[in-house]
C-alpha cells in the first residue's frame, strides 16, 4: 500500500492565510506518515522571495519525500526564479520504490506564466512528459502527474477561465498515455473526475481563508492498495470525507 499526501495553495503573505492551518496539517501529516507528499502550487500569494523564504521554512518541516510544482501566484514577480532558488526545479519527476510491486513514478509539470493567472504546459513539457509516462509505463510503475492548474472544469467556481489553454493537447497525452491518477489545485475546491481509468483530483487550499461558503480548509490523502484506490478529504475541523472509491486497475 502506499499513502500520499495531496497538499495545495498554501498562500502565505495573503491576509487570509492562516499559519495556524499550516503548522496541523504538517502535524497530521507527519502523524499519518505518507510516502510522498505533493504540493501543487501557490505556496505564495505574490511570489516575492520572502514569501518563499518563508513557505521554504514550512516545508522544511515535512518529514515525508516531497514532490512540488510553483502555482500561478508563485509566478509572480520572477518568483518563478525565487522558486528555483529557494524551493526546487519547477518540474521533474519522483521515483518511490516501496509500497507497490513496481513502484510509483510523480511527474511534476510547471504550468506557471509568469504574472499571469491563466496555466499552460506547453509543448517541450508536454513531450517530455509523454517520455516519461512510456517509461512508467514499461517499467509498470503507477502513474501520477502533479500541476497547479486543473485540466478539466471543477464544479462550484463559477464560469471557467483557468483551465490550462493546452486542457486538450495535454488530456490526450494523458489519457492515451495510461496516467493513473493527475493532481491540481488552484480553484481550492476539492473534487474528484474520473475520465476513463484516470482519476483527476483537484485539493482545497490548505492554509487560507479563500473559501466557498462554509467550506474548511482541507488537504485530500490518496490510499493506494492493491485493490482499491480511495482519495479522502481531511478537513481542517477534522472531518474526513471520501472523495472517490475505484478499482485499482494498475496491478
Ligand atoms: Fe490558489
Ligand atoms: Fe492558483
Amino acid at each position: 500500500m502506499v499513502l500520499i499526501a495531496h497538499i495545495s495553495d498554501f498562500h502565505i503573505g495573503s491576509i487570509s492565510f492562516q499559519e495556524e492551518l499550516l503548522l496541523q496539517s504538517i502535524d497530521t501529516i507527519n502523524d499519518i506518515a505518507p510516502d510522498v507528499t505533493i504540493i501543487t502550487g501557490d505556496l505564495t500569494e505574490n511570489g516575492y522571495y520572502m514569501e518563499m523564504e518563508k513557505a521554504a521554512g514550512y516545508i522544511e518541516n515535512i518529514k515525508s519525500p516531497l514532490m512540488i510544482v510553483p502555482g500561478n501566484h508563485d509566478a509572480r514577480h520572477v518568483g518563478d526564479q525565487c522558486f528555483r532558488e529557494l524551493i526546487r526545479d519547477r518540474y521533474g519527476t519522483l521515483q518511490i520504490l516501496n509500497g507497490l510491486e513496481n513502484g510509483l513514478k510523480i511527474m511534476g509539470l510547471d504550468s506557471s506564466e509568469p504574472d499571469l493567472n491563466y496555466g499552460k504546459v506547453g509543448r517541450a513539457q508536454q513531450a517530455w512528459m509523454e517520455e516519461q509516462l512510456d517509461d512508467a509505463t514499461k517499467n509498470g510503475m503507477y502513474k501520477i502527474i502533479a500541476l497547479h492548474h486543473h485540466i478539466i472544469p471543477v464544479p462550484r467556481t463559477g464560469r471557467e477561465r483557468n483551465v490550462l489553454s493546452d486542457a486538450g493537447d495535454i488530456l490526450y497525452s494523458i489519457i492515451s498515455k495510461n496516467a493513473d491518477l493527475v493532481l491540481s489545485g488552484h480553484k481550492h475546491v476539492p473534487h474528484v473526475w474520473m475520465v476513463q481509468n484516470t482519476a483527476f483530483a483537484t485539493a482545497g487550499t490548505v492554509s487560507s481563508l479563500k473559501l466557498r461558503g462554509k467550506d474548511p480548509a482541507s488537504f485530500n490523502t490518496v490510499n493506494i492498495d492493491d485493490d482499491y484506490i480511495e482519495i479522502l478529504l481531511n478537513s481542517a475541523d477534522g472531518k474526513t470525507n471520501c472523495l472517490a472509491k475505484y478499482e485499482n486497475r494498475c496491478r
